[in-house]
């Protein structure tokens, strides 16, 4: 069984069966624990080309390749011909003469990955695109929830802050709905889209309304360097709205909490709180390896060789 399509680029390519499998590919690289490799990208050269900052996709990234045994580049676009003028596809066409067959493409622009797709016959996997999407970090939450509940279905889930200019958000919105999973927000209006993809969501006023009502919080950093002017005037004001802290934990200790990282401590969160046992950032990270190793090995079956 293959993935429905030869590449990932967005959410919405992704339907309920690439999903199974996805998982499925999941669970079995869990199974087999840290210190296996495997020969799904034996000598096959793959590309990291992120031209954005990254700490855990970009590694989690290169991990997985390298359980997998590919030849991992590590493209460094500041000390690259980019510099000098040339351009992402011009690079891309550089690294496929000599030889690379995956790339794992993190920038800022929105729809980038779509076009350097439709200009190879490689494979163009995104990582982060922009404001619009990051598909592994939603599949990747997907299976935190999965593991946790069984099933992301019929799961309360409230998306709380920046979610204006967040990918995260939006790769969430995307494959969580398909799960079946109740998805509400909660954020400064401010920080709300006027989007096609929230219409019909129910909205709560602040994070104690939301916590009142749903099963799981995912909190959203507060992406200041997206922002054209200051959208927040407060972080503390912010931070009594909408910030997880001990007092509302206690509240409800069974609520499980999650953030794609990095976190602006004080601001979404208290430090605290991410030593309690509902706090899934960590599995997060961790199960962040072993999404990326099932999608690499599930797409190596579309590799020209
Ligand atoms: C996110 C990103 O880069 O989109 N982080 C991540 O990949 N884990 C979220 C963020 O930067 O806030």
């Amino acid at each position: 069984m293959k993935l429905s399509k030869g590449y990932l680029i967005d959410s919405n390519d992704l339907n309920l069966n690439d999903l199974k499998l996805i998982f499925d590919r999941t669970d079995e690289f869990i199974k087999s624990g840290n210190f296996s490799d495997f020969d799904y990208l034996k000598n096959v050269p793959l590309a990291l080309a992120f031209f954005e900052n990254s700490t855990r996709t970009k590694l989690s990234f290169e991990l997985a390749a390298k359980r997998l045994n590919a030849h991992v580049l590590d493209f460094n676009s500041d000390t690259s011909s980019l510099t000098k003028g040339e351009t992402h596809l011009d690079t891309i066409r550089t690294l496929e003469a000599m030889g690379v067959k995956i790339f794992v493409v993190r920038h800022k622009e929105d729809g980038l990955h779509k076009f350097l797709q439709n200009n190879t016959n490689n494979i163009i996997i995104n990582a982060g695109e922009g404001e619009s999407d990051h598909p592994t970090q939603g599949l990747l939450d997907s299976y935190t929830l999965k593991n946790h509940f069984g099933s992301p279905k019929g799961v309360n889930l409230c998306i709380v802050g920046d979610v204006l200019h967040s990918r995260v958000a939006r790769s969430n919105l995307i494959l969580l709905k398909k799960q079946g999973v109740n998805i509400s927000l909660t954020a400064p209006k401010e920080l709300l889209p006027k989007d096609d993809l929230i219409k019909g969501l129910t909205i709560y006023k602040d994070l104690d309304e939301a916590i009142d009502n749903v099963d799981v919080v995912m909190l959203l950093r507060v992406q200041k360097e997206r922002m054209k002017s200051e959208l927040i005037k407060s972080t503390e004001e912010y931070h009594s709205k909408f910030g997880m802290n001990i007092k509302r934990y206690e509240r409800k200790p069974e609520l499980i909490i999650m953030h794609p990282g990095p976190v602006n401590y004080g601001v979404e969160l208290d430090e605290k709180v991410i030593l309690y046992p509902n706090c899934l950032i960590q599995n997060q990270v961790k199960y962040g390896l072993y999404i990326r190793m099932a999608v690499l090995s599930l797409l190596s079956d579309y590799i020209k060789r």
